[in-house]
């Protein structure tokens, strides 16, 4: 569902007014944190989506990584998790085998366990995690820590979901298909660990409401302004030449309608640059707000680690006119 219909939704719901709940209290997020003692908090998260490759057991890798990745975003560690599958009765149940095969070997790379789950007959294939995961040492990242004077890093390439929906029309390139998908099914978790040693200040997961999306909530709930530069923004190659040729989500569209109004945009950025900005992403990368002087060795421990594209991306200013500058 897009940002708008889910606001409306969720306004004026009962509320449940617990000192424990320490993120999650206004429903807003796919994720929150609670205080089980002193010493323990618990995450809880979890996503589940038609497939976006046709390959089974690499969908299956791709979603659970996907689901795993607001634990991640909040520096906390997977634990445990349960599957969540809507299946056709007419297909083939190979399939769905393949699916939960990629969700387990991707889950143990994670260092968590699946412990079940729940099946239903649906008129299309859906899978995702529910998942727990705990914080550890009593630290974590919100989406409200950002202050001005924060860099901005940026940790996967964008472009998951213009490609993903060429891949259905059939347009995406073999190539380009391959390394969406190497993104895709890649853990946040040297992502996260990086950011929580580095003392970040601030992150969140780019996921559905694409860079922007996530972008603003982080300005609104951190009250600042974040301004980000086009040029650094890493995007996987290909991605300009699949929406060129008409690929574009429909959720990436209403992504764009929510947060225009919040958007000051740089007049020479073109509309492409705007639509991949906005483009509803498939287990994307983190977004980390961390203080200029530590953001040299963040970014080196990232590349290090594997997220090779990991950049700086923009920066967080105090609040202006917009919660988002794009120049
Ligand atoms: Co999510
Ligand atoms: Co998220």
């Amino acid at each position: 569902m897009g940002p708008c219909d889910l606001e409306n939704i969720i306004l004026g719901l009962p509320t449940f007014d617990d000192p424990r709940i320490l993120a999650g209290k206004n429903y807003t997020d796919d994720a929150g944190i609670f205080r089980l003692n002193d010493n323990t908090m618990i995450v809880q998260t979890l996503d589940f989506f038609p497939p976006v490759v046709n390959d089974p057991y690499l969908f299956g890798q791709i979603s659970a990584a996907n689901s795993m990745s607001d634990i991640y975003a909040m520096g906390a560690i997977p634990v445990t998790a349960l599957n969540i599958v809507g299946f056709p009765s007419k297909v083939d149940r190979i399939i769905l085998r393949e699916i939960l095969r990629g969700g387990i070997d991707k889950v143990r790379e994670a260092g968590a366990v699946v412990l079940g789950g729940h099946t239903v007959i649906d008129r299309e294939i859906k899978y995702g995690l529910a998942v727990t995961g705990i914080v550890k040492n009593n630290s974590f990242t919100r989406n409200s820590g950002a202050r001005a004077g924060d860099l901005l890093i940026l940790t996967k390439p964008l472009g998951m979901g213009i490609i993903t929906t060429g891949i259905k029309k059939g347009i995406t390139p073999g190539d380009v298909e391959q390394e969406a998908v190497k993104w895709m099914s890649r853990l946040n978790k040297n992502a996260s660990e990086a950011m929580m040693k580095a003392g970040a200040n601030s992150a969140t997961d780019i996921t559905g409401f694409g860079l922007l999306g996530h972008a603003l909530r982080m300005a609104e709930a951190s009250d600042v302004t974040i301004k980000l530069e086009v040029k650094k923004i890493p995007v996987i190659e290909g991605t300009r030449d699949i929406l060129e040729k008409g690929a574009y989500p429909g959720g990436s569209g209403r992504n764009r309608q929510y947060i225009e109004k919040s958007i000051k945009w740089n007049d020479r950025i073109d509309e492409p640059a705007r639509k991949i900005m906005v483009d509803a992403q498939t287990s994307g990368g983190l977004f980390i707000s961390i203080s200029s002087e530590k953001a040299d060795d963040l970014l080196q421990n990232l590349r290090d680690g594997g997220d090779e594209y990991s950049e700086v991306i923009g920066e967080v200013i105090p609040k202006g006119d917009k919660f988002i500058e794009v120049a």
